[in-house]
């Protein structure tokens, strides 16, 4: 500042600054334009992710060229075409169809060096055959927070705005269940404590279905939701939780994992857990003697936090391409089932 009464010198100040201002625009047109021709390193052709065969159907969705750039991944491509196997950056088998042999491992065409990818979103408990895939997987995709690309089935992100009010409640509790087995514990659970509690059942197994449409509305009207996952696991935390009771605006009252699981991804008052009970009908005594404000504050997070539900295989295959970069080179599966069933 002390040159600032000297006409020349802050002339010439200014022409530096604008050559220096027009050296910046021309090198920032260029990155846009792409590199010099003989200069820089070519622009990286996108990652192809082949999926061999789409979970559940033979009828997988279309899949435009900018699919992962919908869910913010850009760079990628997702193809279920399989003449892509011997250029596809990676490629990924979902466990079910191989259980079932509608699709087999292409292993003789196999590409040295290309990554497969084991997907899977079932529990160990409906986890078949895995003995037969030692030493051919390189990542994992799934629900357990230790896989290669994570994908839980919803989170918890930051709310922009006010949070909708809780849709009106007239009933005390909600379980919908399609398929009831005796000998899984929810069973147990449950016919303990109807006992001591009015538990409305829907779903195929109750007699009283459900269209796919209709359980949150349904749901929505009950204080409670029974999130009672089939099997339980390590990290093992479905749409029952994330979708039924959170997303629809009940408090889940969950079996599955251990409590501190579920505080990993939301607040610790946020949910009712059976094992915080010595008994199903302590379960009840809770449940039924619930006041206004008690029950109020299980929703305390709404007010900053949003439910995320990430249901869509399009989305949970091109979160691949947001780890591909940091995915560990040269790792192989040799025990898939060790790790699994762990
Ligand atoms: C699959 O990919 C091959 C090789 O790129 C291409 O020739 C073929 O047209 C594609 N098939 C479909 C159905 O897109
Ligand atoms: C996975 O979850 C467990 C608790 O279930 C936690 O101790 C661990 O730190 C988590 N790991 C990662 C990588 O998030
Ligand atoms: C509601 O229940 C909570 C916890 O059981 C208790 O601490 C609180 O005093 C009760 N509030 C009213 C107004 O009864």
């Amino acid at each position: 500042m002390t040159n600032a009464g000297r006409g020349p010198t802050r002339r010439l100040r200014a022409w530096g600054c604008l050559a220096v201002g027009a050296m910046l625009s021309a090198l920032w047109l260029l990155w846009l334009l792409g590199p010099a021709p003989g200069g820089a390193p070519a622009p990286q052709p996108p990652v192809t992710i082949l999926i061999w065969h789409w979970p559940f159907t033979d009828q997988p969705p279309e899949l435009p060229g900018d699919t992962c750039a919908r869910y913010g991944m850009a760079h990628c491509v997702l193809s279920t075409n399989r003449s892509l196997l011997a250029s596809a950056s990676v490629v990924v088998f979902h466990h079910r169809e191989l259980q079932t042999q509608r699709a087999r491992l292409p292993l003789a065409q196999r590409p040295p060096g290309q990554p497969w990818v084991w997907a899977s979103m079932e529990s160990p408990s409906h986890t078949h055959g895995l003995h037969r895939l030692r030493g051919i997987f390189n990542w994992v995709l799934s629900y357990r927070n230790d896989s290669d690309i994570f994908v839980p089935y919803g989170r918890l992100e930051p709310r922009s705005g006010p949070a909708p009010p809780l849709p009106p409640k007239s009933r005390l509790a909600a379980w919908v269940v399609s398929n009831f087995q005796e000998r899984q514990r929810r069973a147990q659970v449950y016919r303990q404590l109807v006992r001591h509690l009015q538990v409305d059942v829907f779903g195929r197994a109750s007699g009283r279905p459900l269209c796919t449409d209709c359980l949150v509305p349904t749901v929505a009207r009950y204080h409670f939701y029974l999130s009672f996952e089939n099997s339980q696991h390590r990290d093992y935390i479905t749409e029952k939780f994330w979708r039924n009771a959170l997303w629809a605006g009940a408090v889940p009252v969950v079996l599955g994992p251990p409590r501190a699981t579920y505080e990993a991804y939301v607040p610790p008052d946020a949910f009712v857990h059976v094992d915080d009970f010595s008994s199903p009908r302590e379960l009840a005594a809770f449940l039924t003697g619930m006041n206004a404000s008690r029950y109020r504050g299980f929703f305390a997070w709404r007010q900053r936090l949003r439910v995320q539900l990430l249901t869509d295989w399009r989305e949970r295959f091109c979160a691949i391409c947001a780890r591909y970069p940091y995915l560990p080179q040269g790792q192989v599966y040799e025990d898939l089932e060790g790790w699994f069933q762990a």
